[in-house]
């Protein structure tokens, strides 16, 4: 019989070590290994032999060239995160907090696919009444939706095997459990095995399978290094509690990019595709106020624009806290060393707060230049004016950098109706002229504190900061 012993996987890098240990050997996080049992061993007598015809590697212009089948969702954000629509027979992840909305988007999809292909959603966590209810809300409904209450793994292969649905839902991994393996259900072990039962019985039947995974409060599924190896999409669904907003993003896709990013409004019927996210980020913006200033990302082949505020206050014990919200902590600490080097702001012993508005994240150093003029603005108390945009990289020399996409940029900007546009003066000669949109070209960072807040060095010297 085959021998079962115990290993240790980290939940951070997935490394496996024999000993527990409190640090984890590879990459060194803390209270990250998590007990894992595998069954040691191998089938007996297993005849490997050179002559077994399956055993023929094939010439890669011999492999067929046909395009994987995709389905529509019916829900278009989610088909834009996954390439263009879901694949055929493949296993995709969702993750994301509890109560950010996944059973409610999986539901809405069920709903729209439930007309051409007969779905299976099982679910670990609510009663069917429960999903009943949900769905009338949802307005959700089809005959050949079905959905079944069920935790024990074998139960529900047995009932996809009876109902031989085209797409299953599971809801959610953490609540499966697989009776011939001795662990809870969610441990590490049980959330393995399980997932590598579904994945075989997905490849086998030609399933379409979602899984959805809890995220733990450092933001990882539960043993998430294991899970994305063996799923082909994994795709998290972020949002802030007290917004509505929410974005799917893809961090694996075996079948497309991942870099494009799907923007949902959680409303009280369900959640809603939101085709315009720059309208809705921009909703509410405060008008004639300082430390506020808008750019325009590229989330994929999409523009979009986002608000990015900032607060600088003087600080008189000289310990300055620096927070940031929505754009990585390093880049936020570079462009207040530029600013006051380069930009002539004294800001090295003020309080710095910077937020992206709407629960976004920006990645793209094209952000730097708003994010720069929020904090002069927000350091001077003057508004940037609200029909003024800026894009551009800042260099350690404070020199404005070019962007990509910048006309696709452009059009984003002016197509929301602003008036006045900041862009590298390198960018000059490629930016096409848009009626209407005024473009502002610069070459660094003292240039466009002068151009757009109207403050030269000396008066400068006289702002309220200043001791
Ligand atoms: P849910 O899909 O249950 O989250 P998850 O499966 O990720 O844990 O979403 C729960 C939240 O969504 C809950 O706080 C209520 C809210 N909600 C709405 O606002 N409108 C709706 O129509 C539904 C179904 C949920
Ligand atoms: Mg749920």
């Amino acid at each position: 019989m085959a021998k079962e012993r115990t290993i240790y996987v980290c939940s951070e890098c997935g490394s496996e070590t024999p000993n527990w240990a409190g640090k984890c050997p590879a990459c060194g996080s803390w209270n990250t290994l998590k007990e894992l049992k595998i069954t040691a061993g191998r089938t007996k007598n297993r005849q490997v032999s050179s002559s077994d015809p399956e055993i023929r590697p094939k010439r890669i212009a011999d492999l067929s060239l046909a395009e994987e089948l995709r389905f529509m969702t019916g829900i278009p954000e989610l088909d834009r995160v996954l390439g263009g629509g879901a694949v055929n027979g493949s296993l995709n992840l969702i993750g994301g907090a509890p109560g950010i909305g996944k059973s409610t988007l999986l539901l809405q999809m069920c709903g729209a696919v439930a007309s051409n292909s007969v779905v299976l959603y099982i679910t670990g966590e609510e009663s069917e009444r429960q999903i009943r209810l949900r769905a009338d809300r949802l307005h959700v409904s089809g005959d050949q939706l079905y959905v079944f209450a069920e935790t024990d793994l074998d139960r529900i292969v047995t009932a996809i095997e009876t109902v031989s649905p085209d797409i299953v839902i599971i809801d959610s991994i953490q609540t499966a459990s697989d009776n011939s393996v001795q662990s809870t259900p969610g441990s590490m072990t049980q959330i393995r095995e399980c997932t590598m039962r579904i994945m075989r019985l997905t490849k086998e039947k030609g399933l379409t399978v979602f899984l959805i995974g809890h995220i733990t409060k450092d933001g990882t599924i539960a043993g998430p290094k294991i899970l994305e190896h063996m799923v082909d999409c994994v795709l998290y669904f972020e949002g802030e509690q007290d917004t509505s907003f929410r974005i799917l993003r893809a961090v694996k896709n075996r079948y497309g990019s991942t870099n494009e990013i799907g923007v949902f409004e959680m409303e009280a019927n369900g959640l809603r595709c939101v085709d315009n996210p720059s309208e809705m980020l921009l909703s509410g913006r405060p008008e004639h106020a300082s430390g506020t200033c808008v750019t325009c990302v590229m989330e994929g082949t999409r523009p979009i624009l986002a608000e990015i505020q900032a607060l600088v206050t003087a600080n008189p014990r000289n310990n300055a806290s620096r927070r940031s919200n929505g754009i990585d902590y390093n880049r936020s600490a570079m462009l207040l060393a530029v600013l006051e080097k380069r930009g002539g702001l004294p800001v090295a012993n003020c309080d710095t707060y910077i937020n992206v508005v709407g629960g976004l994240y920006l990645e793209e150093p094209a952000a730097d230049l708003a994010t720069m003029l929020s904090l002069a603005s927000s350091y001077l108390d003057r508004p940037v004016g609200d029909d003024l945009a800026a894009i551009g990289e800042i260099g350690l020399s404070g020199e404005l950098r070019q962007v990509s996409a910048l006309n696709q940029r452009l059009s984003e900007i002016a197509r929301l109706g602003f008036k006045r546009c900041m862009i590298p003066a390198g960018g000059r000669e490629r930016a096409e002229q848009i009626p209407g949109l005024q473009l502002i070209p610069v070459k660094n960072v003292r240039q466009a504190i002068s151009v757009v807040l109207g403050k030269g060095e000396r008066q400068v010297e006289k702002s309220p900061h200043q001791v």
